[in-house]
């Protein structure tokens, strides 16, 4: 697999826990049942794919090589609930994956993250899919080395879920993605209950990582190329409450500022509701934090804002990005919408476009209403169907059009592009983004990878741009 660097690194010195599992992780380097080959494969959103890095850096360091298909000793889905698909992409894979055992009997299926911390995800596999040889969850996923131990001595399907996190374990191994940018975790878990949303039920209560760790990490991988932080977390704004010695995210972010090598700082996800003055400061001051913010919106609509649960309404919500674009001249911004919320009228669905064309964001995901079984919008009167997809199709198009407007400004401008990966449609081409996050596909080599490259662009589409390296066209 080109990209991955398959040195494991140890992001920080050790607790007592981790020092066992990393204890565990030489014992099965010489075990003769370790897993030679596995399979890893992630759904969902940024955390998981962190906790990805994660269990291929356990994998990696015992000696077993990755695959790019399913065929290997080890199958892994690291899996994802928010919305009903995700899940159901799941049970499709396992049908599949009963047919590939059959024929390799000695494969051993691993699954984990957010949909096994549903009780009722566990009864179904429990009693319909006893291929499964190890289920553990979100809170436990530093245990890994000594579950897969347990699982290589025996034939009955081991369950591990717990119900809440123990410890932040810092220090296992892990193997980033990139050489160049990389994904670091500032806290775990969300206390929101948005009305719509899984994630606190699967993810826990929030838990901030101490400034200290987090530097510490970042330190390491701006010694080892790193140019770009993406902070990680469900809600970053609320960073460092339940500390004991309690700090803002603004103040974590003049940290980071500081680490010598580190280019550009991004972070995900904010909740308006937690949004200070001193972060939209910290925003304008701070040199290397890029000029793009995602806000989700999730409806423009008070009366819906309020069954979310989300603590603003519209006004609040459209001064926020007021004073956003007054301290960050040019910020990108862009959002998640939900479409088709339990008793959402038309009337409300106008009221999401109108601070659509208001804002003018840059980009959005947008999720048709997913009922999610515990959460209290699945048990709200649910809206047609016909509905939602009539107003989420007209939403794209909305979208589509501010997207092709706004980004038709960058025709002619030059640009920084971190380029990333050769592009997948047409590998002469280089995909990278810019501070403002817009993705660029411009001409280059591989030599450029993980260079930041000055390039004008010559042609823009709703979803990206297009453009020459600078000193070619000069
Ligand atoms: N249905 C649809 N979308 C959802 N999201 C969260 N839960 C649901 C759900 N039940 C969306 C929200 C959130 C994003 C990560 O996923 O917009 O911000
Ligand atoms: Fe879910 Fe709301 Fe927490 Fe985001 S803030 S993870 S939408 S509960």
């Amino acid at each position: 697999m080109g990209t991955i660097n398959p040195r494991p690194v140890y992001d920080n010195e050790g607790t007592e826990e981790a020092i066992r599992q990393r204890k565990i992780i030489e014992d099965l380097k010489t075990n003769p049942k370790r897993p030679k080959s596995f399979f890893l494969s992630t759904m969902g959103c940024q955390m998981n794919a962190r906790d990805s890095e994660k269990l291929r850096g356990i994998l990696l360091s015992i000696g077993a090589e990755e695959t790019a298909e399913e065929k290997a000793d080890l199958v892994i889905y690291n899996t994802c609930c928010i919305r009903e698909n995700a899940e159901q992409k799941v049970y499709g894979r396992l049908g599949y994956l009963k047919s590939v055992k059959r024929k390799n009997p000695g494969m051993k299926i691993a699954l984990c993250g957010c949909m096994m911390q549903e009780d009722a995800v566990i009864e179904k596999i429990r009693k319909s899919y006893p291929e499964v040889d190890l289920i553990f969850g979100t809170y436990n996923l530093y245990k890994f080395p000594e579950l897969l131990e347990t699982v290589l001595e025996s034939d009955s399907q081991i369950i591990d879920i717990w119900d809440k996190q123990k410890e932040i374990v810092e220090d296992l191994p892990s193997v980033r993605k990139s050489s160049f940018k990389a994904s670091v975790n500032i806290m775990y878990g969300c206390d929101n209950f948005c009305t719509y949303c899984i994630v606190p039920y699967v993810r826990g209560r929030e838990r901030s990582r101490k400034p200290e760790n987090i530097l510490a990490e970042i330190k390491s991988l701006a010694q080892s190329g790193v140019r770009e932080i993406q902070l990680l977390g469900q809600n970053v704004n609320s960073y460092g409450k339940g500390l004991e010695n309690p700090i803002s995210f603004a103040k974590l972010l003049e940290m980071v500022q500081q680490v010598d090598g580190i280019e550009r700082i991004r972070f995900m996800t904010s909740h308006p509701k937690d949004l200070s003055d001193e972060l939209i400061e910290a925003m304008g001051s701070l040199s290397k934090v890029c000029p793009h913010f995602h806000l989700p919106l999730q409806s423009g609509s008070d009366r819906l804002l309020k069954a979310m649960n989300r603590h603003y309404d519209q006004q609040k919500y459209l001064d926020i990005v007021r004073k956003l674009k007054e301290t960050v001249p040019g910020i990108s911004l862009t959002t998640d919408i939900i479409v088709g919320f339990p008793t959402e009228t038309r009337e409300d669905f106008l009221e999401t476009l109108k601070v659509v064309r208001e804002v003018r964001f840059d980009g959005a995901f947008t999720f048709i209403y997913s009922p999610r079984i515990g959460t209290p919008a699945a048990r709200m009167e649910q809206v047609p169907e016909e509905d939602a997809k009539k107003n989420f199709s007209e939403l794209l198009k909305v979208l589509e059009e501010i997207g092709e407007e706004n980004n038709r400004q960058w025709l002619g401008k030059p640009v920084e592009v971190l380029a990333e990966e050769h592009s997948k449609n047409d590998p002469s081409m280089l995909t990278g983004r810019t501070a403002h996050n817009q993705l660029v596909h411009f001409v280059g080599g591989s030599r450029l990878i993980g260079q930041m490259v000055e390039v004008i662009i010559t042609e823009t589409t709703p979803f990206y741009l297009i453009g020459k390296q600078k000193n070619l066209l000069d």
